[in-house]
């Protein structure tokens, strides 16, 4: 498949390298590839440079926000959750319309040190926002409650038998999108909570993943639903 991939971070790279890796050409969009190619120090997270992950991956085209739009017949939202309607509109409208967008940011709000709040919740969700401001995208939240090595390997958890979420007005969309994620990824347990309202409770259970992490010193876990 064609996939375009809004976001050159961690999630961005985990899920090119992996995608680019059993065959899909995959184009990752940034706001410009001539400075994010020339950064030559770590991320906020102390992963290398864009660059040195590149030309590790040569078969992954890095491109403008809207190269990565155009070319892909899926889309996959990985900027950051403050940043993910300035990227979706340097993408353009007109590049995203009628495809899906698997969303996958959350709205983490750091301006106050860590742990970081959440930017909108409650009564509304960054997905909800990304739809209302992009009607003709077709919005799946999804794979936002686990950490990146987790989206393209949930067997290395549990063997896999933990729980994925979808949430979108589409039900075509989140049928496709729950048939992608098993073909790309091997994920089995995939819950649809309904529309994109329900994305507000996946991106609220963020400052719990947090907690988890601090508590567990890994992010390699994920939520099983019981019942
Ligand atoms: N890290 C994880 O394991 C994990 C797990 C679940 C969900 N998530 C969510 O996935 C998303 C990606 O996380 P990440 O850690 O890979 O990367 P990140 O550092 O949160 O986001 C990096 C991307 O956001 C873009 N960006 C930042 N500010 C922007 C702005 N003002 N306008 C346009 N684009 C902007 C950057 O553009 P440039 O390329 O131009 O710099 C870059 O592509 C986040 O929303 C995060 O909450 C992360």
């Amino acid at each position: 498949m064609k996939i375009g991939i809004i976001g050159t971070g961690m999630v961005g790279q985990v899920l090119a390298a992996k995608l680019a890796a059993d065959g899909h050409t995959v184009v990752v969009g940034t706001r410009n590839p001539a400075e994010t190619l020339a950064r030559t120090s770590p991320d906020g997270y102390g992963n290398p440079p864009f660059a040195a992950w590149q030309r590790a991956h040569p078969a992954v085209k890095l491109g403008t926000f809207a190269e990565a739009a155009t070319h892909g017949e899926v889309l996959l939202n990985a900027a950051s959750g403050g940043g993910s309607i300035q990227a979706l509109t340097a993408a353009g409208a007109g590049n995203l319309e009628g495809k899906i967008l698997i969303d996958i940011a959350n709205p983490l709000d750091f301006s106050k040190g860590m742990p970081p709040s959440l930017s909108v919740c409650n009564t509304d969700s960054l997905a909800e926002q990304i739809q209302r401001a992009f009607p003709g995208l077709k919005v799946v939240k999804s794979l936002n409650t686990v950490t990146a090595l987790v989206m393209v390997n949930p067997a290395a958890v549990a063997g896999g038998d933990h729980h994925l979420f979808v949430s979108g007005n589409d039900a075509g969309a989140k049928a496709e999108v729950i048939r992608l994620l098993g073909a790309w990824f091997g994920w089995k347990n995939i819950i649809d909570l309904g529309d994109i309202t329900t994305a507000r409770g996946t991106e609220m259970m963020l400052p719990v993943w947090i907690r988890l992490w601090g508590a567990l010193k890994t992010p390699m876990f994920n939520f099983k639903i019981v019942r």
